[in-house]
């Protein structure tokens, strides 16, 4: 009797059971000795399944895969299999020869897929495809349209600075928290240059915190989307309420699409002029040039929100929390601006970018907080590459993060200290090629110029303003606990909160 005919002699379940057992020995076998990455160090598990590095990011813990890859490089080396056909590779000179103008790497479907962005410019796998679609929104972000939404975006901090005046008049102890109200600062510029109004979080008595709060809770969404790709299918024939219960991030995303979508629809309606993404859109220059769909506009606002939100919140917090943890830091910085500004309410981009030293605490509040804090994986091209001895064949997903390049202690000597002298030594220009908190070449963020405005007009306005003690905080309470693609403190780390002193002149 052959395998065959026993096989279809046997009663239906067994003979499933055998077929599946057989199929999945077989890919077993093939991932563990056949892969062409089966040479690459690494746990086996993981050469196995995605579900290893779900374990850590998931089900065991919180966005901690990013942490436990580190140690599996201590381990290791600097390359290692962290998935069935992925590898981390963290080694500072390698990072620059994946992302660099015009590299040939493209972003890792299954990794940008899961945040749901769609046909944005994000989300985009394809180099070719990508640029057209990037090249109308890229403008956006000009000298020109910067300096027009500058006033905009100091209305929002006179609003922060409001609250800031207030909690200190209010109580004797002078507590404010910084966290909280520069995360507000933070999402009401994002919607006002997305959306053209702001959320309104500058305006909740909580600063927002609880709204926050439940937006992280909702991030996680975004790891089960990536290890079970047809949840949400399956979801969506389900009751609306067992979507909701089992994967609130769907609802989120379907709200800010349709804030996004009605700011869009209203815009293009009243045909007024403005400062926002939507109106730079659909203004009469690109409307007669390849323009982009009125959905993939819209599906670009919820990026663009998304994108800047979360990234300049975090960097602001590192870098005040940098700042005010070295009071010498905080009077050099205050020293610079008074001088710059001896009124406080003439501060300005075109002078502050100008200021040595903010310049370097702001590069130094980036290192710490980069936008993408875990892996951004990317595709090898036709042909593969060399890494070392190993070969990478066409389509293996290679994972580099700028953690650890910002964190490597070889390169940025004692990596947890917020040290803006760095920055400022003749040696400094050796530093700048492993400073990547924008990504690099053709994929990286196109939102900078807008970031560095934010964060000189955010920090310039409170530290020329204010004199700031810790309260209450440590740097295990801000530091990077979790990857959410972007990085947020550890589950249970309190509010970083300062005791605010008005400055006298
Ligand atoms: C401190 C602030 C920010 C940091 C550190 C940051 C960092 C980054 C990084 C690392 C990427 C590349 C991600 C990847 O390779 O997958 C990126 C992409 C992007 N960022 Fe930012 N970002 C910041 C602020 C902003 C702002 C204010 C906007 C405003 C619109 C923005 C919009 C975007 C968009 C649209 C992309 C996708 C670009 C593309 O693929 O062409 N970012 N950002």
């Amino acid at each position: 009797m052959t395998f065959l005919s026993t096989l279809i002699a046997l009663p239906p379940i067994p003979a499933i059971s055998t077929v599946c057992a057989i199929y999945i020995t077989s890919i077993c076998i093939y991932r563990l000795y056949l892969h062409p990455l089966s040479r690459i160090p690494g746990p086996k598990l993981a050469a196995l399944t995605l579900l290893y590095e779900a374990w850590y990011n998931l089900f065991a813990q919180d966005g901690r895969f990013i942490f436990h890859t580190e140690n599996l490089h201590k381990k290791y080396g600097p390359i290692v299999r962290i998935a069935p056909n992925e590898v981390s590779i963290s080694d500072p000179d390698f990072y620059n020869k994946v992302h660099y103008p015009g590299s040939q790497f493209e972003k890792d479907p299954v990794t940008y897929e899961a945040f749901g962005f769609g046909d944005s410019i994000f989300s985009t796998p394809t180099n070719e495809l990508h640029a057209k679609r990037r090249a109308p929104i890229k403008d956006y972000f000009s000298r020109r349209s910067i300096l027009a939404i500058e006033p905009v975006l100091l209305n929002t901090i006179k609003k922060f600075l409001g609250r800031i005046d207030a909690a200190i008049a209010m109580q004797p102890e002078r507590l404010f928290d910084i966290q909280n109200g520069l995360r507000a600062t933070s999402v009401d510029m994002s919607t006002t240059f997305s959306f053209n109004f702001p959320l309104g979080m500058l305006d909740m008595e909580d600063l927002g915190k609880r709204f926050s709060e439940d937006g992280q809770r909702r991030l996680k969404g975004f790891w089960v989307v990536k290890y079970f790709p047809w949840l949400p299918t399956v979801l969506s024939v389900l009751p609306k309420s067992v979507e909701k219960w089992m994967l609130p991030a769907i609802q989120s995303l379907k709200d800010l699409t349709m804030m996004s979508r009605g700011s869009f629809d209203s815009i293009k309606a009243s045909g007024e002029t403005g400062t926002s993404i939507f109106h730079h859109l659909l203004s009469p220059e690109n409307m007669k040039r390849d323009r982009l769909s009125d959905d993939d506009i819209i599906q670009n606002g919820v990026v663009c929100f998304a994108a800047g939100a979360e990234t300049v919140s975090y960097t602001l917090i590192m870098t005040a929390f940098g700042i005010v943890s070295n009071p010498d830091v905080e009077e050099t910085l205050y020293r610079e601006l008074r001088e710059a500004f001896p009124d406080p309410n003439e501060l300005c981009l075109s002078k502050l970018e100008k200021l040595p030293y903010l310049v370097a605490v702001v590069k130094e509040g980036l290192r710490l907080a980069p936008g993408a804090f875990g892996y951004t994986p990317r595709v090898t091209p036709k042909g593969g590459i060399k890494y070392n001895e190993y070969t990478l064949p066409h389509e293996s997903v290679i994972s580099t993060s700028a953690f650890y390049l910002h964190y490597n202690p070889t390169i940025f000597t004692n990596p947890e200290k917020f040290d803006p002298e760095r920055w400022l030594s003749p040696d400094s220009k050796n530093l700048e090629k492993y400073l990547v908190p924008f990504g690099r070449g053709q994929r990286m963020c196109v939102g900078m110029s807008l970031a560095f405005c934010e964060l000189y007009l955010v920090l310039g306005s409170i530290f020329r303003r204010y004199q700031m003690n810790l309260h209450n905080t440590s740097w295990e309470d801000v530091k990077q606990g979790m990857d959410y693609f972007s990085g947020f403190p550890a589950k249970g780390s309190r509010d970083f909160t300062v005791k605010a002193q008005k400055r006298g002149d």
